[in-house]
């Protein structure tokens, strides 16, 4: 059972590897395997980030949550500016959920030469759909995440699936790269009426809220209707187009293994991405197609 205790914070990458690396071996000296897990965040937690950290603490004996606003996966510095920053109430809010660090460097420390040091490309797929709207995001998610693997020494990172196309790139890199690490994807927590939660979803009004239940009804919809691909994307379209509020970026199938955009007659396993704005508050879902397990509500 989880044992609720004020994590311990750290900024400084060789103080975090000192003391992963003291509870890891207290962790083995109790009989236990010694394992350490990973939920990288930006803060601003939710119950989403709080199911990931419950994983976590299923998954290993030490719980390591990084709470990091990256510079390098922000196009716009004003979005950059203005991203919340709320280290003392997402401490609080991990604290009875078992984790050992909270690790909250500086930009210095974890970027010593600043925007000119070396970073990881994500490659095609990472400059479509939301790659598309932010050119260089997911350079500077995959850039982060792989400096965080290697700080902490996590054997488990884990991401939440309402990020669909990061946990794709995650994926693709860590086996591209040969990372000895194990990815775990916990899926979507949504609310009672089915929206996705994020950050995001407390600059919506409340008629902006009702609008937003547009986007999780669509992919339920298109869940309802897929036989092929083309079926699916008009049901989801039709619920889209019938809420004035929501104004759609993009609604895709695409196949599990590429990332990519299926053809419309295409009738296997797939996901279902949107992407929409409602007033001005950009928000994503998606869904898993032609499984027995989709994960929407
Ligand atoms: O999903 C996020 O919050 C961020 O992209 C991540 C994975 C913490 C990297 O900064």
């Amino acid at each position: 059972m989880t044992e609720p205790r004020t994590p311990e914070v750290v900024g400084s990458i060789v103080d975090l590897r000192e003391r992963i690396a003291q509870a890891r071996a207290a962790a083995i000296a109790e009989g236990g395997a010694g394992r350490v897990s990973l939920v990288p965040t930006m803060g601003a937690l939710h119950e989403g980030h709080l199911s990931l950290v419950a994983r976590a603490g299923e998954l290993a004996d030490v719980v390591v949550v990084s709470i990091f606003v990256n510079p390098l996966q922000f196009g716009d510095p004003t979005d950059l500016d203005l991203y919340p920053r709320t280290l003392d109430t997402d401490v609080a809010k991990l604290t009875p959920a078992g984790v050992d660090f909270v690790f909250a460097p500086t930009a210095r420390e974890m970027y010593p030469n600043g925007a000119s040091g070396t970073t990881i490309t994500a490659g095609p797929v990472g400059s479509l759909l939301e790659g598309a709207s932010r050119p260089g995001h997911f350079d500077g998610v995959l850039t982060v995440v792989d400096k965080l693997i290697k700080i902490s020494g996590a054997d488990v990172v884990l991401f939440g699936q309402k990020d669909a196309q990061q946990v794709f790139l995650v994926q693709s890199m860590v086996t591209d790269l040969n990372t000895p690490v194990q990815i775990e994807v916990v899926p979507i927590v949504r609310a009672d009426n089915g929206l996705a939660l994020s950050s995001r979803n407390a600059r919506l009004s409340e008629a902006e809220q009702d609008g937003a239940l547009a986007l999780n009804a669509a992919l339920a919809a298109a869940s309802a209707h897929y036989g092929a691909a083309a079926d699916a994307l008009a049901a989801a379209r039709a619920v889209i187009e019938a809420q004035p509020l929501v104004k759609l970026d993009y609604l895709v199938v695409v196949h599990p293994e590429t990332f990519l955009p299926v053809d419309d007659d295409y009738r296997g396993p797939a996901r279902m991405l949107v992407a929409a704005l409602v007033g001005g508050t950009r928000l994503i879902d998606n869904t898993a197609l032609g499984t027995t397990d989709p994960d929407f509500s």
